[in-house]
């Protein structure tokens, strides 16, 4: 799925489904970071206009799913906790090369971005399969259905602004390095935790 290279162990949601409450804080923090991470690329690439008008579509996209998470939140009477870390996407941000061009360092933002809407969108797909909860599993088909787009949308920017980086052989680094880091992952009742 979206070249993942290791698909979710369904059991993940049998532990996210038993703290509904945190999982939903930690997803309702997930789209307000999606939401700040389009900003801040169209705040640093602001030359290029399509972009700019996209990502602040996606931007828009992404603070109504946040609003859809803590409605959610708020008609079971749970509590929105506090913004949880993202241990997943501070290691993928790690791997982003920061030492080379500007364009490099650009078209990586744009696949580290691609990379994180990809395995959101594998998790949201995972919990929409798997939790008995029909609201919730219905809720998470159609967000499934919204980040697959945005993936496609942020790859497809990258191919498009490229100047000298391979994104085929880059992307499949990536594929490679998630891969591998996701390996420790699928314990926790977090989106990517
Ligand atoms: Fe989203
Ligand atoms: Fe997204």
């Amino acid at each position: 799925m979206l070249g993942l290279k290791l698909l979710t162990d369904p059991r993940w949601a049998n532990v996210a489904e038993t703290n509904l409450e945190e999982i939903l804080t930690d997803h309702a923090w997930c789209e307000q970071k999606a939401a700040s991470n389009a900003i801040s690329l169209i705040t640093q690439n602001s030359e290029h206009q399509d972009l700019v008008h996209e990502l602040t579509a996606i931007a828009i996209e992404e603070m109504q799913h946040f609003e859809m998470v803590i409605d959610i939140i708020k008609q079971r009477g749970y509590t929105l906790g506090r913004e949880r870390k993202d241990d997943y996407v501070n290691q993928l941000m790690k791997f982003t090369k920061k030492d080379g061009s500007r364009n490099t360092a650009f078209i990586d933002r744009l696949l580290f971005a691609a990379m994180i809407e990809a395995r959101s969108c594998e998790r949201f797909r995972v919990l929409s399969q798997n939790i008995h909860d029909e609201e919730l599993a219905k809720f998470y088909h159609d967000l499934m259905v919204s980040e697959a787009n945005h993936y496609t949308t942020f790859l497809n920017f990258a191919r498009r602004y490229t100047v000298d980086v391979n994104i085929e052989q880059r992307w499949k680094e990536w594929l490679e390095f998630e891969g591998e880091l996701i390996k420790s992952y699928g314990k926790k009742e977090h989106i990517h935790g």
